[in-house]
């Protein structure tokens, strides 16, 4: 029998709410499958500063040394980069998965989501987000600077996971940069180099503005996106658009070495913090990454199945306005849910 070790991290906001139903979800599918989940909790960002003096306290850092995963919240800033920069989280999935009965929350049209299934790959540990930075003086005045620097080596590395992730896939890679402008940063030259290796994948390099406008123009078109740091970041809020809620969404940035950090896409929502109205499904469809990252698919398929039957229902949180014929439910309701139908 299989046993794991998660580090939980709430952080800050409604991080520790979402989180908490996760781990409730993630215990019971456990024991109907069989594996043993050992969760000890870890502190980062504002009330690790409170209670450490630090944004990354070493203590958690020790924690997820011996960890299988690490379940992670939310944070207004503090502690996450480096978390992500310590244990080399560089490859960051973001699948943008259209969920059947919740079409109609799409800024879309329903039949322009139907059936969406795009994945964001996003370079994590690098570019402008750790380039040279600063604060200065010249002769004309004060100023800032962030610097757009990414490694040749850095870009091959991501290139290779999103090659073999499209060669899984329907083996289309469009290439998210910015040539004309920054010529300096060669993506599409680099992943074209790595893919020789992927015969069968389609490379498309697409200017970063026209990929924004085509992922609202004609999003199906799509299978997976590469994307460096900074426009991974905006691309994937905008997926939160298509399908209806950023709520929805989780992700998984993982390691050279399989290890991996999951967290939903959206940030600490300080005006519902507190209120127990917050969606959990962007923890959990993390969540479901990382029990498919350890191989256990039956779990996460089960996870799935649940969410959709509940959705299928009609019950929805706040975020997702319901309407006419949909319930409004809060985070605990929801949860209780999902449990029944595990
Ligand atoms: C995200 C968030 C973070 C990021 C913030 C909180 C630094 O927006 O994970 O998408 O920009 O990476
Ligand atoms: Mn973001």
């Amino acid at each position: 029998n299989s046993s794991y070790r998660i580090v939980a991290i709430g952080g800050e906001g409604i991080g520790p709410e979402v989180v908490a139903a996760s781990l409730t979800i993630l215990q019971q599918v456990a024991k109907l499958e069989g594996f043993t989940l050992e969760v000890e909790y870890g502190l980062l960002g504002a009330i690790a500063w409170e209670q450490t003096g630090s944004y990354l306290p070493q203590a958690t850092i020790e924690l997820c040394d011996r960890a299988d995963g690490i379940v992670f919240g939310a944070v207004t800033q503090g502690g996450l980069l480096e978390l992500r920069k310590h244990f080399d989280f560089f490859c960051n999935l973001r699948p943008i998965r259209s969920f059947n009965s919740l079409l109609h929350k799409s800024s879309l049209k329903p039949e322009k989501v139907k059936q969406l299934d795009i994945l964001i790959i996003r370079e994590l540990v690098s570019g402008i987000y750790f380039g040279p930075s600063g604060r200065a003086e010249d002769e004309k005045g004060i100023y800032g600077f962030h610097t757009m620097r990414y490694y040749d080596d850095e870009i091959r590395r991501i290139a290779r996971a999103s090659l073999q992730l499209a060669e899984k896939r329907r083996g289309l890679l469009t290439i998210a940069h910015k040539e004309n402008a920054l010529p300096h940063l060669p993506w599409t030259r680099l992943v074209q180099e790595e893919a020789t290796l992927f015969p069968s994948v389609i490379l498309e390099p697409m200017l970063v503005d026209n990929l924004a406008m085509q992922m609202v123009l004609n999003p199906q078109r799509f299978d997976v996106i590469l994307a460096g740091n900074l426009f991974g970041d905006i691309l994937s809020d905008l997926g939160g658009a298509l399908v209806g809620s950023i709520g929805l969404l989780g992700s998984a940035s993982i390691n050279s070495n399989g290890f991996g950090l999951y967290e939903a896409i959206h940030g600490t929502a300080p005006d519902i913090t507190g209120k127990g109205i917050a969606n959990p499904l962007g923890t959990l469809a993390a969540c479901i990454l990382m029990l498919e990252q350890w191989g256990e698919t039956a779990a996460a398929q089960r996870i799935r199945e649940a969410q959709e039957r509940v959705l299928n229902k009609g019950y929805r949180t706040a975020d997702l306005f319901p309407q006419e014929e949909e319930i409004l439910v809060n985070t605990e309701t929801l949860v209780n849910l999902l449990l029944e139908e595990l």
